[in-house]
Formats: structure tokens, C-alpha cells, sequence
């Protein structure tokens, strides 16, 4: 028999491989989720990880485990020979983080191989260290969740068995049914026939497991086996099929693996989590156009440097292009952006446009470091900065030397003999022999990597007739890259336009950073992202995100689609583009995990109540058909029209109403929709208070 559960202060775990690890995508949604859900859940909430001694050190403060449950377990476990980090992610929001090192329990790998065959009928290839880690971790997790959640409801040092009063108000929901808490045994009195007091054993609180991603996965096949006393969610951001099984509500991130998911996995997901993003609002309005020139300008100081000797340019009329992300050559269309570059160069040719495009693509590939060329391009025009510098300000010191004298200041020698030695010698250091190198490290594999071979292929070499300029930086960028001197954001906010034409894309993140930023972008509609805009936007080119047709037009039609696009943006004059950026950036809204977040408490209260139906004080669900129905009607909305202005757009801070975030069959209760409205909103206006405990 399910044992009643406290299903409004539940504990909450999400199980994810890039917790404190980042791979790619997921751990932004992971890190960017943080503040909203610690901000409902407060230190109820634990996301749990792989170990990774390389970067855990550096994400991670290390915590004793604080409540008797978690010691009990965690004791445990170490006694077994586990390693784990128990402790607090230094990101905005500080949830509780618990990493399990799988590599302390690599000897039970072959047992646990057997047991998952035995037990789940799932088979492991041989050695693929993925699907090992997987299964080791996946072990781990149901293992400290097993013990966990009998710790939790078997330990009587936590106050567990008292008796205590609940006070709770009958629900009023909209055709007028009141439902109280159904305790067997529990006496009630009634006041004024509303309000009713339960005197009960307190009940413990449920445990929902949130799961992400197939690594994660194997956790959720072991707790339906071993009948773990939880209630799960799994949300594939690809596609993994045991998970999808054996888990109580199953969630995808776009309606794009919604549909993969079905037809692959034949299982209709219960819901669709979109990804959000912490939506940063600066007080001053413009500001994110004043940081967009602020890293234009450390962008233009690389490109002087990377193209010395064939800076013969107008910085002044160049456009920066990118694409970024995991290095999947085909899935992320690096193929078709590489093709349309190359079109495009053709057609601002034949148009005899005077624009530059410089296009950066930033994707991790092995290498052995930077090219000395690509450091001495950055060096030489360092350099010459600084003699200029030092030349120019004996020059001030010798006009003003003349000037206070009441000397005749037009017979002042401006540049000294030996000034101008140094000068030649600072511009002779810039004359090249080589073209600006396509790529800034030297490769791992040069001969066999696919942008480079494309790039040759098409003949994007950096001449100096060519329009479209490319530079191919095999890394993800940080702060501390001697190159830009930019973190991926300040370059991503210096860029002008984002270009993403995945050919499979279940969410595709960087997109929806650039729109936050206020940087158009193009995307496609084979991207969770790119559907997820064009479902909730008329007429999305309009708000700076285009979408190439990669469904239903050919390979030939969508290549040409994306180069008409990029000339179309060259051809914008520069308050065209600061238009365009506002509006970009008013969809940022859309966006924000505070209206996303409603998706996953959606799914955490289907959840509950799947597992533990007898726990809910109201009823939702039993609403007759008539009253779902007019619910369903208020929640349908209009999508967002073209702005109201063209072009020129006035800045207008308008919630974006009647955006359809609400894309799931989930339905809230309406006391749940106003628990989470009132935090949502509070949690917004002030930066303080969603850390706990603030
Ligand atoms: N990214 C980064 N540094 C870079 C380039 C990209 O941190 O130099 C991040 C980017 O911010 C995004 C993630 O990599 O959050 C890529 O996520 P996306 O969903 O686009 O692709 P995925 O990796 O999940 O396939
Ligand atoms: C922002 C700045 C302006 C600058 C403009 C350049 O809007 O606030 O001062 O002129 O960017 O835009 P562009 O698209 O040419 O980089």
C-alpha cells in the first residue's frame, strides 16, 4: 500500500551528468534553473552529479551533510568504499551538490553490468566508457536513493513520529467542490465549515527524483525495479528508451524530441520542459546596447592583430558572424554554415559591397595550443599600440613644453628622428608574407578535420578580396584566453549576429542566449528552440530570429535560404541593427526560467500525485469537463504580433502577454498556480533573497 506523503513540502533531487561538469547545454539548464528552483525549495533541493576532481574543486564548497538521513546514508556508502563531495555550487542560487566519483566503485562494474541485464533486461555493449560511466553512476544514484528514502521514513530522531496539529483550508476551486486532506483516522473539527483541523501522525515528506539525459538515465530504471519509495521524472534532451519507461511523468525539452520521443520510444511524453534562462533586466534600458560596443571594440582589437599585414578594412563597416557549441560537424550545421559563408562572400562580391564579415566558429577540437603566428599577430599590433602610446606622449610633452614658453608651436618637430626609426620598425614587423590564418591553434588532426577540409574546399582563405573573413577557434572561450580577453558571453553580446542551422538540435541553447543578450540570430526549425519561437511568435524575423527551413526544403534550397539571410542582415545600416537588437531583446521574457520554471512544477505536481494520489488535498484532475475545458480556453492565447512600430521601434517594456509558454498538457491546480505566481514575481524584483537563508 503507498503510504500518505507530504506532498507540499516535498524533497526534491535532480540527477544530471553536467551538474558542476559542463559538457554543453545541459549544464546551463542546470545552472541557469538554480536560483528559481533553491528559491521554491529552498535547501529541500539536491542536485547530485559526477565527481570530477578537475573542476569540482574550483565549482565546489564542501559541506557536512546536515540532516540525520543524509549523514546515515552517506556514512554508509563511505564505508563501502564510495567516494563522493557533499557541498554547495558557487552559482547564483547555492544548491546543495552531492558528486559521486564512479571511478571508486569501477570493480563492481561487471556485477552491476549483470544486474542490469538481470534486473531491467537492459544490455551494455563492452567497453564504452560512456555506458560504463552511465551504469556506474546511474548505480550510485538509486543506491543513495534507496538507503536515503529509508533513512528518511524509518528514522525516529527527526521528530517524525510526533503528533501535530495541521491546520489546513478546504481548497476553493472553480466549480465550488471543497476536498479536505484525507487522513484515515484523523479526528476533524470543523470550523465555520470551511476550515478544517486535522490532529495526525505528520506525515513524512515524498521524494521526487527529477532524472535528465540517458546518462542519468539507469537511476530511473532501478528505482521501478527496486521499488524505491520516490516518484520520478525524466527529461530527455535527446533520446534514451529505458529511462522513458520506467519513469512516472516523462518530460522532453521541445516539442521536436516530444514527437522523436513518440515515434522511437512509443511513449507519448506527459509534458514539455522548454529550457530557460536567467534573464538579467539592467536598470538602465540601453545598457546591453552599451556592453554590445563595449566588446565590439575588444572583438576589433583581435581582428587587427589576427589580420595584421591584411588590415585593409573598414572596422567601422565589418559585421562579426559566429556559430558556437559542441564540435558535431553535421547536427550543429557547421556543413551548411560553412557553404553559406562562402555563397554569401560571392554575392557582397558581385554586389561590390564594401561590408566585411568576419565569421568566428567556436567549437572544441583537439589541439596542441595556439599557432605562433595567430600570438605574434596579437603581439606585433600590441606592440605598435604601445609605441604609438609612448610617441604620442612625448609629442604632448614637447607642444606643451613649446606652447608654455610662448614658442611658436608650428615649429615644434612633432616626430623625432629616432621616433620615426621605431615606427617603421613597429610597422615593418606587420608585413607578411602568409595570408591570415582560418584557424587560430594547431590542430590535433588538420589533415582530417572537416571545417578546415570545407573551408578549403570552398576556398575561404582570408584573401584580401574576399568579403567574408573566417576564423576558426577550436575552444570554448574564457576570460583568461590570451586572444580575446573575453568570456563566451562579452563575445557573444560584441558579435552582431548568431548563426545555429542544426540539423538536430532537441533544445540548442545558444540561440536563445543570444536573444536574452539582444543579438539577432538565425536558427532552424529542426531546433526545439527555433519551433518553440516560431509556435509563439507570428512573424519572428521581424524580433531578430530567423529560421532556416531545414524540414521541408531541400539541402540546395536551405544553404541558399541562410546565405540570403546573412546578405540580408549585411545590407541593414547601423540603426536598422539597433533596432533590431531591442526588439531581440525584448523577447527575453519568453525566455526566463520564471516562466519557464512553471513547466517543471507542472511535472514535479503530476508527479506527486501519480505516486501518491491519496495526498492531494484537492482535485484537479476530477474538475468536471465543462470547467477543464474554460480553463484550457484562458490558457490559450494569441501569439506575439510584429512590433508595432517599422522599423523604427521604440523601446517598450510590455510583459509579453499572450506568449504561449504553457505548452504542456499539465495542468496546475489554482492554488499552485498562485504559490508559484507569488514567488515567481518576488524572486524577480530584487536580486537579493534567492540565495537561502538571505
Ligand atoms: N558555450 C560556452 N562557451 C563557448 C561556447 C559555448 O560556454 O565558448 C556554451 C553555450 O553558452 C551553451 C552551450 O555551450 O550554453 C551549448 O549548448 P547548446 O544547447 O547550444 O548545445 P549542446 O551542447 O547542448 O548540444
Ligand atoms: C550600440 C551602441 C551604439 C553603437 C552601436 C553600434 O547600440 O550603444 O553607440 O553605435 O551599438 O552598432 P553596430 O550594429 O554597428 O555594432
Amino acid at each position: 500500500m503507498v503510504q500518505p506523503r507530504d506532498v507540499h513540502k516535498p524533497l526534491l533531487f535532480e540527477i544530471a551528468w553536467e551538474v558542476a561538469n559542463k559538457v554543453g547545454g545541459i549544464y546551463t539548464v542546470l545552472k541557469s534553473k538554480a536560483p528559481v528552483t533553491c528559491h521554491e525549495y529552498g535547501d529541500r533541493y539536491t542536485m547530485i552529479g559526477p565527481l570530477s576532481y578537475k573542476t569540482a574543486p574550483l565549482e565546489v564548497e564542501t559541506l557536512e551533510p546536515d540532516t540525520p538521513s543524509l549523514r546515515l546514508t552517506l556514512e554508509s556508502m563511505k564505508e563501502r568504499g564510495v567516494k563522493f563531495l557533499y557541498g554547495r555550487w558557487l552559482i547564483e542560487g547555492a544548491p546543495k551538490v552531492l558528486l559521486f566519483d564512479t571511478g571508486s566503485v569501477y570493480h563492481k562494474l561487471d556485477e552491476w553490468k549483470g544486474d542490469l541485464w538481470e534486473v531491467a533486461g537492459i544490455p551494455s555493449p563492452p567497453n564504452d566508457h560512456e555506458t560504463n560511466e552511465a551504469i556506474l553512476f546511474g548505480y550510485l544514484v538509486a543506491w543513495f536513493l534507496g538507503e536515503n528514502v529509508t533513512a528518511l521514513y524509518n528514522n525516529n530522531t527527526n521528530n517524525n513520529n510526533n503528533i501535530v496539529f495541521h491546520f489546513s483550508v478546504a481548497s476553493s476551486i472553480p466549480n465550488g467542490t471543497q476536498k479536505t486532506q484525507k487522513h484515515e483516522n484523523a479526528p476533524i473539527t470543523d470550523i465555520k465549515g470551511i476550515e478544517r483541523v486535522f490532529v495526525t501522525h505528520e506525515t513524512k515528506p515524498a521524494v521526487i527524483a527529477h532524472f535528465h539525459e540517458w546518462l542519468a538515465g539507469v537511476g530511473i530504471a532501478l528505482c521501478r525495479k527496486r521499488h524505491i519509495d520516490v516518484t520520478t521524472i525524466f527529461t530527455t534532451h535527446a533520446i534514451s528508451r529505458a529511462a522513458t519507461h520506467c519513469c512516472d511523468v516523462f518530460t522532453t525539452v521541445s516539442h521536436i524530441t516530444a514527437y522523436e520521443a513518440e515515434h522511437l520510444l512509443k511513449r507519448k511524453p506527459d509534458g514539455v520542459l522548454p529550457n530557460g534562462l536567467n534573464v538579467v533586466k539592467f536598470s538602465a534600458m540601453h545598457e546591453f546596447q552599451n556592453l554590445h560596443a563595449v566588446s565590439k571594440d575588444r572583438i576589433h582589437d583581435f581582428v587587427r592583430g589576427h589580420f595584421y599585414g591584411h588590415y585593409d578594412f573598414d572596422l567601422d563597416n565589418t559585421l562579426y558572424f559566429f556559430t558556437a557549441g559542441r564540435y558535431e560537424y553535421r547536427n550543429k550545421g557547421l556543413d551548411m554554415f560553412v557553404e553559406s559563408l562562402h555563397r554569401l562572400n560571392e554575392k557582397l562580391k558581385a554586389i561590390g559591397s564594401t561590408t566585411t564579415v568576419v565569421a568566428f566558429v567556436i567549437t572544441p577540437a583537439e589541439t596542441h595550443s595556439f599557432t605562433v603566428e595567430t600570438l605574434k599577430g596579437q603581439a606585433v599590433v600590441k606592440q605598435l599600440k604601445e609605441t604609438v602610446h609612448d610617441i604620442s606622449k612625448r609629442m604632448e610633452t614637447r607642444l606643451f613644453e613649446k606652447a608654455a614658453r610662448g614658442g611658436d608651436v608650428s615649429q615644434t618637430e612633432f616626430l623625432t628622428q629616432a621616433d620615426q626609426v621605431l615606427l617603421k620598425r613597429r610597422t615593418f614587423a606587420l608585413k607578411r608574407s602568409t595570408l591570415p590564418p582560418i584557424v587560430t591553434h594547431n590542430m590535433a588532426n588538420d589533415d582530417a578535420d572537416p571545417v578546415l577540409n570545407q573551408l578549403r574546399r570552398v576556398g575561404l582563405f582570408n584573401h584580401p578580396s574576399d568579403r567574408v573573413k573566417i576564423v576558426f577557434h577550436p575552444e570554448f572561450l574564457n576570460s583568461n584566453n590570451p586572444l580575446f580577453g573575453l568570456d563566451y558571453e562579452e563575445f557573444v553580446r560584441g558579435c552582431h549576429l548568431g548563426v545555429f542551422p542544426s540539423y538536430y538540435e532537441p533544445w540548442g541553447y545558444t540561440p536563445a542566449e543570444c536573444t536574452v543578450m539582444g543579438v539577432p540570430s538565425i536558427t532552424t526549425n529542426l531546433s526545439g528552440f527555433g519551433c518553440f519561437m516560431d509556435d509563439n511568435i507570428v512573424d519572428s524575423s521581424e524580433y531578430g530570429i530567423y529560421i532556416v527551413d531545414r524540414r521541408m526544403k531541400s539541402v540546395e534550397e536551405s544553404i541558399q535560404q541562410l546565405a540570403d539571410q546573412m546578405l540580408m542582415f549585411c545590407q541593414k545600416t547601423r540603426r536598422q541593427r539597433i533596432n533590431q537588437r531591442n526588439r531581440t531583446e525584448r523577447l527575453s521574457d519568453l525566455l526566463d526560467w520564471k516562466r519557464m520554471g512553471l513547466e517543471y512544477i507542472k511535472a514535479r505536481q503530476l508527479a506527486l500525485r501519480r505516486a501518491y494520489p491519496d495526498s492531494f488535498d484537492d482535485d484537479y484532475f476530477g474538475l468536471d469537463e465543462a470547467t477543464q475545458q474554460q480553463l484550457q480556453l484562458q490558457e490559450q492565447r494569441p501569439k506575439i504580433p510584429n512590433p508595432r512600430s517599422a522599423p523604427g521601434s521604440p523601446r517598450i517594456r510590455t510583459p509579453l502577454e499572450g506568449v504561449d509558454t504553457e505548452l504542456t498538457f499539465i495542468k496546475m491546480s489554482a492554488s499552485d498556480r498562485e504559490r508559484y505566481l507569488q514567488y515567481s514575481m518576488q524572486g524577480h524584483d530584487d536580486e537579493d533573497g534567492l540565495f537561502p537563508g538571505d
